[in-house]
Formats: C-alpha cells, sequence, structure tokens
C-alpha cells in the first residue's frame, strides 16, 4: 500500500488524564518557554482544556460524551451567527440590550442551554490586561471578534482562576465613547452618558454585556496599547474559570485586526495532552506548508472561509459536487476553519459519501455499535496496529493535506472502541473543527488570503 493511501495507525490506549487533577492554575506557568521573537511578531503559549481543567469524568468515555455535547452547542451558536448575519433573523429579536436595565440580561437567561452548563472554550491562552498587566486565562476562538474579560464591578460573574480584572488598578483602562469606530463596529451596543456599552452572545446561552474600553494588552513580552475590549459586568456561560476571550474571528474588531496583523498561527495540541504549543502573531510561514485559499464571506465577516475542492479516502477522490463547499449568493454554505469546534462537520450527503468510502475501506475492521454524533466505530480492543485508508483534504491547484489518522480515528473509551470523526450537519455550512487540526499548525495569512497547513509544527 502506498504511503499516502493507507496510514498504520498504532492504537494509543487512552491513559486520559482523567484522574490528574490540575486546575486553571492562577500562577502563570513556570515552563513557558521563552520563544526568541523579533519586534514584529508576538507568541503566546495556547494550553489545551484537558491541561488547565480539573475533570470531574471518572471515565475517558463520560468525557468523550461530555465533549460530543459541548460540541453540539457550539455548533448551534455558529449557525446561529449565520442566521443572524444572513438569513434575515433580526438582532434585537434574539439579543435585546434593555435599556434602564442595569447591565441586566433577563430575556438572554432563558435561552442558557445545557451544553453551555459543560462550558466554552477547547483552547486557552494566559493573557496580560491593563498596566501594569493582570494575568488572565482567555479562550481563543476564530469564530467571534469581541475580546472581553470579565470586569468589576460584576452585576453577575461566574467563577474565574484568577481576581476578577479591576479596571481602577490600570493607568491604560480608558472607556470609550459612542462616537468611536470601535463603538460604532459593534453588532450590539448601546449609549448611556455617552459611554459605549457592548453585548455579545454567543447562540448557545453564553453572553457577555459591560463597558466597552481601550486596554493594554500583553502576549509573552510584548504589549499592544489601545486594543477595544469589552469589560463584561454581566457574563454568563461558564467559560470554564477563563476570565474572557480573545477574538480571533475576520471582523474589525478582532485582536488580529485591530493589532494589524498580517498573520496569525495556533498549533492545536492533542486534546489529550497536557502540553503547550503556542498562538503567534506575523510570524513567518513555514515552506513546507500546503496552502488554500482563504476566501470572506461578505455577509459575514468573522468567519474563515477555505477553498475547499474535495476530500479523498485511500488515495480515491470521494464523488462530490464542488458546489457542496461553496458559498453560495446569498452567503449560505461554504466551509470554515474553526478552532471552538470539535469535529468536522459535512453537508449530510457529503458526509455519507464520506463515510462509505472509509466504511469500504475498513471492511475488515470488527464494527462497534455508534454513539451520539458518529455512526462509524470499530472495536479494536484486540489490535495492536491498524491500518486505515488516509482521509484528505484536497485544495485547488492540486493542494491536498493528508490527515493523520488519529485525526479521524478517535477514541470513545479506553477500552479500544474507536470512531470515524466525522458529522453530518443539516445545514449548509461546513466547518472543519479542531480535532482533524491537532498536531498541525494553521496560518491565516490575511494579506495574502490564504490558510496554511503545516503538518507536524507544534
Ligand atoms: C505585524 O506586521 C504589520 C505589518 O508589518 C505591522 O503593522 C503590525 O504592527 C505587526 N503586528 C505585530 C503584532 O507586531
Ligand atoms: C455621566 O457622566 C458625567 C460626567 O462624565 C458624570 O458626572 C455623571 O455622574 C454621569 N452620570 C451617570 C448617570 O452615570
Ligand atoms: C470488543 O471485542 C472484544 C473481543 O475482541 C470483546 O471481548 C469486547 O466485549 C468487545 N467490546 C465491545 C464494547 O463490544
Amino acid at each position: 500500500m502506498g504511503f499516502l493511501l493507507y496510514a498504520l495507525f498504532s492504537l494509543f490506549f487512552i491513559s486520559p488524564s482523567v484522574s490528574s487533577s490540575r486546575t486553571l492554575a492562577p500562577e502563570p506557568s513556570k515552563t513557558t518557554q521563552e520563544k526568541e521573537t523579533t519586534s514584529s511578531e508576538l507568541t503566546v503559549e495556547l494550553h489545551s482544556r484537558t491541561s488547565l481543567q480539573k475533570t470531574t469524568h471518572t471515565d475517558y468515555k463520560s468525557l468523550t460524551l461530555s465533549r460530543l455535547q459541548r460540541d453540539s452547542a457550539r455548533v448551534k451558536s455558529l449557525l446561529t451567527r449565520v442566521d443572524l448575519a444572513i438569513n434575515s433573523v433580526s438582532a434585537s429579536d434574539l439579543k435585546p440590550l434593555e435599556t434602564g436595565s442595569e447591565f441586566k440580561s433577563e430575556a438572554l437567561q432563558s435561552s442558557v442551554i445545557s451544553g453551555s452548563s459543560q462550558g466554552s472554550g477547547e483552547y486557552f491562552s494566559r493573557v496580560g490586561i491593563g498596566k501594569p498587566a493582570s494575568q488572565a486565562y482567555l479562550v481563543l476562538d476564530t469564530g467571534s471578534d469581541v475580546n472581553w474579560v470579565q470586569c468589576a464591578p460584576c452585576a453577575d460573574c461566574y467563577q474565574q482562576a484568577d481576581p476578577i480584572f479591576e479596571p481602577a488598578t490600570s493607568a491604560s483602562f480608558s472607556p470609550l465613547t459612542c462616537n468611536t469606530k470601535q463603538c460604532r463596529s459593534l453588532d450590539v451596543s448601546e449609549c448611556r452618558n455617552n459611554t459605549c456599552l457592548y453585548e455579545v452572545s454567543y447562540g448557545d446561552g453564553s453572553y457577555t454585556v459591560g463597558d466597552f474600553v481601550t486596554e493594554t494588552i500583553t502576549l509573552g513580552s510584548a504589549s499592544v496599547d489601545d486594543v477595544a475590549i469589552g469589560c463584561g459586568h454581566n457574563n454568563e456561560g461558564l467559560f470554564i474559570g477563563a476570565a474572557g476571550l480573545l477574538g480571533l474571528g475576520g471582523g474589525s474588531l478582532s485582536f488580529p485586526s485591530q493589532i494589524n496583523a498580517k498573520s496569525f498561527s495556533y498549533c492545536l495540541v492533542d486534546r489529550d495532552s497536557e502540553s503547550a504549543s503556542t498562538l503567534e502573531f506575523n510570524s513567518t510561514i513555514p515552506p513546507n506548508t500546503v496552502t488554500a485559499p482563504l476566501i470572506r464571506n461578505h455577509q459575514l465577516d468573522t468567519f474563515y472561509y477555505v477553498g475547499l475542492t474535495g476530500l479523498s479516502v485511500g488515495g480515491e477522490q470521494v464523488s462530490i459536487p464542488e458546489s457542496a463547499f461553496q458559498i453560495d449568493e446569498s452567503g449560505n454554505g461554504g466551509v470554515i476553519v474553526d478552532s471552538g469546534t470539535a469535529i468536522t462537520r459535512l453537508q449530510t450527503d457529503v458526509y455519507n459519501s464520506l463515510r462509505d468510502a472509509f466504511a469500504r475501506g475498513t471492511k475488515d475492521l470488527p464494527s462497534a455499535n455508534g454513539i451520539t454524533l458518529f455512526d462509524t466505530c470499530y472495536n479494536l480492543s484486540s489490535r495492536g496496529n491498524v491500518e486505515v485508508p488516509t482521509v484528505s483534504f484536497h485544495f485547488p491547484d492540486g493542494k491536498s493535506l493528508p490527515l493523520p489518522a488519529k485525526n479521524y480515528m478517535v477514541p470513545l473509551d479506553s477500552e479500544g472502541t474507536f470512531c470515524f470523526a466525522f458529522a453530518p450537519t443539516a445545514s449548509s455550512l461546513s466547518i472543519i473543527g479542531n480535532v482533524q487540526q491537532q498536531g498541525t499548525r494553521v496560518v491565516y495569512d490575511l494579506v495574502d488570503s490564504l490558510v496554511g497547513f503545516v503538518p507536524d509544527k507544534c
């Protein structure tokens, strides 16, 4: 079998960190590798949820099931975003900011669904806020733009590991007035006494409301002044102890947009690993990068769409109409790359074709019952190594990205059940999730409009 056609897959039996109990630590990690950076480069460590969260799960299967439930909530929140931006669902219907109610969002609280009680966010970085910098964990999110932290005085703050950010202790804290371009760029804002109030809701029940201000943000050893961030006085969503969120989307209020980053990149370490990787801005793109067009949807500038043209299994192209991956005239459809979605979602017909091709190539493997998102699972408890067909993403100009087998054969439990980790969606929007991005540095080249994938560069 050719190298690219089949992947020898060593069954790494899970000894999940379910027994370990590191918590989101208020102290900065002592393992911070001070990577040498040039003055136009910003680098900060990136951590997986596993490395930060004390897990309450007693076995790997219940951990997996809670991840999948969280993942469904995430996808729902992205689709809500699309509906708001494109499908003429009125934002004011869904996101009331009640005048005169002091940072209250009663209407939003009723939309809290169970998924959000699991906490949002899969990857985090430690970021300094203010002058002098208060260190805090922020969720990294390519699916949204507005940066925010929980902020005193709290009308309603969830529990976080570090002390709540206290504006009075920061010399660089500066409220934005209503006529500023930052305030006017918000989707939902309100003017009170000529200060700008913001509100962001994530469609999964999570939201944040407060003052829109500028602050100094420190990543690693470099700081940037006057970054517009939300000082959230009323926040809901159990961002598992993180103090807030760093918006990495494509809109004008996102962190990369505000610092005029030419590019940014992250490497998502294995979800089950406690090792850290990096989030980098303005770093150079390595020569062996597989590149694909970065496409913008003019109806929705937050999401990063990628020019996917096809999928192959074991070296054979799966028969899929190219239109299945394209954004249509109304702005629906297309394929986004997302840091917060775990399992890649494909339109049902596309998923079925891919799954059928994979199942044909794995006929000899003992099957197991499917569960939740997964309909194609295997009982590999008696195997040491198996060969599975390579699944590849294809891009224009004959470029392709073969995925490592562990990015699509994922363990469901610690007994040897593995599942094919793609899932169907009834929506026309496809999402390349973080399980499929693991171990790969993903580069967003904002100047040349390219998404780059660099294998084995964590
Ligand atoms: C990245 O490079 C651009 C263009 O050279 C520059 O304007 C920007 O300040 C740099 N960003 C950072 C964070 O260094
Ligand atoms: C409005 O702003 C003025 C001056 O900035 C301040 O004196 C006043 O207390 C503020 N009023 C309210 C209701 O916050
Ligand atoms: C997997 O197969 C083994 C035999 O190889 C069997 O003992 C075990 O019960 C099976 N597990 C499941 C979940 O079916």
